[in-house]
């Protein structure tokens, strides 16, 4: 198939199709307008492929996801979170000696500027932490402000070390404590929990559950093809908007409760279940209920109409971790059994709404000892390689071009201007 036809007031007009490396069909309406005079109409995207990518590759409906063709199964269980973000942002695992000279970049500029711990300062100890790294990190901007063309950009290693760093300060910022250094011998895993967790008083060692359990949360949040946040880095990019700018806008889009937000919904959502007597089935009741606004936080995708493979990991993640640490959580009680309630629930059922990787994350990391609201952080943590990755490709793109969807107007058509004293 190379072309679609399309009738439009009587007139035939031939589309060309493309079609990608999984088989993925799309019809290429790009001169649609010029040869029509019409647009297409697809508000929220569902149908629309805004871009060719060579990234992330997802099958919502065998429950598939593989970065760079490598399924995320085996990247769960043999790789690290820095070879993750290698092989998103330059397209290939790295060999032994790129790896080591990745991670010591990594590493090395994982410290901030000292001028930019000032910065901390004028933010309440009741902000956000998803506002404070999205102000940090485009403010990152003001400090390296050079651009790269072609070759290494320096300020793509910068962001990755640096991300952590402002993450666990924005902790430490809300809970009054002195920030901690990264340390140069840590990984990249054990470095975050170390800036989180130590205190200057106490010798602090990494638990190897949490750096296992934090390393595999990150590589399964580092990349999603074209999902909220991922197009608006691409978004802001594609008007040659800085990186640093870029993936400020996208920790914004991740912020949402319907996106990025939604772990710390979900547990949210598991607390006022608790706290109300632990009757999930009235919950369960009142998101099928029309009339009720209150949504099953976790459950639902717009692309994983199945399972989501993400989920499927974090539920048996959440679970050995859990033990190991001899947790017994109510909270992961109360959520398996919504779990096998919506699972078995019509309503459920006929949307296809399952576990989303939402819905495990926040046990796992309430478990860590994260902060509820550090839970969104940790999933931009996760993301950041594949948002830059999404942002380079598409500034080597040589047939880019600027964002700038249409519309369909549905206001009042031309009427005249009404003086003051002659209105309603
Ligand atoms: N609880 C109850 N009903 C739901 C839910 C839910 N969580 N999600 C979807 N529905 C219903 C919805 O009311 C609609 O029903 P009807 O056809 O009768 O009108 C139907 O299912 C389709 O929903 P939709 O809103 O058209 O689906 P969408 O593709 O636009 O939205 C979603 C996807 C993820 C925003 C949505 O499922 C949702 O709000 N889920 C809860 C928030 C959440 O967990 N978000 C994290 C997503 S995964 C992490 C990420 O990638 O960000």
């Amino acid at each position: 198939m190379s072309s679609a036809k399309l009738t439009l007031n009587g007139e035939e007009y031939e589309l060309p199709v493309v079609v990608g490396s999984e088989g993925e069909t799309g019809v290429d309406i790009t001169r649609l307008r010029g040869q029509t005079g019409a647009v297409t109409l697809d508000s929220g995207y569902g149908n629309t492929g805004s871009c060719k990518s060579n990234i992330c590759f997802i099958n919502g409906e065998k429950g598939i996801l593989r970065y760079r063709g490598i399924p995320i199964e085996q990247l769960a269980e043999h790789a690290t979170f820095p070879e993750v973000s290698y092989l998103l942002i330059y397209g290939k695992l790295p060999n032994a000696a790129e790896l080591s000279d990745f991670r010591e970049k990594l590493t090395y500029h994982s410290m901030i500027h000292e001028d930019m711990k000032k910065f901390f300062e004028g933010f309440s100890h009741t902000a956000h932490p998803m506002a404070i790294l999205s102000s940090m990190v485009a403010s990152l901007q003001t400090y390296y402000p050079e651009e790269v063309d072609g070759g290494e950009d320096p300020n793509i290693i910068r962001l990755m070390a640096k991300a952590k760093t402002i993450a666990a300060y924005a902790y430490k910022k809300s809970i009054g404590q002195p920030f901690i250094y990264p340390r140069n011998d840590l990984s990249y895993s054990e470095n975050f929990l170390h800036m989180m967790f130590a205190v200057p008083t106490e010798e602090y060692a990494v638990p190897e559950v949490l750096r296992q359990a934090l390393n595999v949360l990150l590589i399964l949040h580092a990349d999603h093809e074209q999902n909220c946040s991922t197009s608006t880095v691409r978004i802001v990019g594609s008007s040659q908007a800085n990186l640093y700018a870029s993936i400020s806008a996208g920790i914004c889009a991740l912020w949402g409760p319907l996106h990025g937000g939604a772990n710390q919904a979900v547990l949210e959502m598991l607390e006022q279940i608790r706290d109300d007597g632990a009757d999930y089935k009235k919950y369960v009741a009142k998101a099928k209920d029309k009339n009720d606004d209150f949504r099953m936080m976790g459950f639902g995708h717009r692309v994983y109409k199945n399972f989501d493979p993400r989920a499927t990991i974090l539920r048996k993640q959440a679970d050995e971790v859990l033990t190991k640490l001899g947790i017994n959580d109510p909270l992961l009680e109360i959520a398996k059994q919504l779990e096998e309630v919506a699972l078995n629930d019509e309503y459920f059922v006929q949307r296809n709404l399952y576990p989303n990787v939402d819905f495990y994350s926040g046990i796992l990391y309430r478990a860590m000892g994260i902060p509820t609201n550090m839970f969104t952080v940790m999933f931009a943590l996760g993301r950041l390689p594949g948002w830059i990755a999404h942002w380079k490709e598409l500034r080597e793109d040589p047939g880019a071009r600027i964002n700038r969807p249409r519309q369909i107007y549905t206001g009042p058509t031309e009427n005249d201007f009404v003086p003051l004293d002659q209105r309603d």
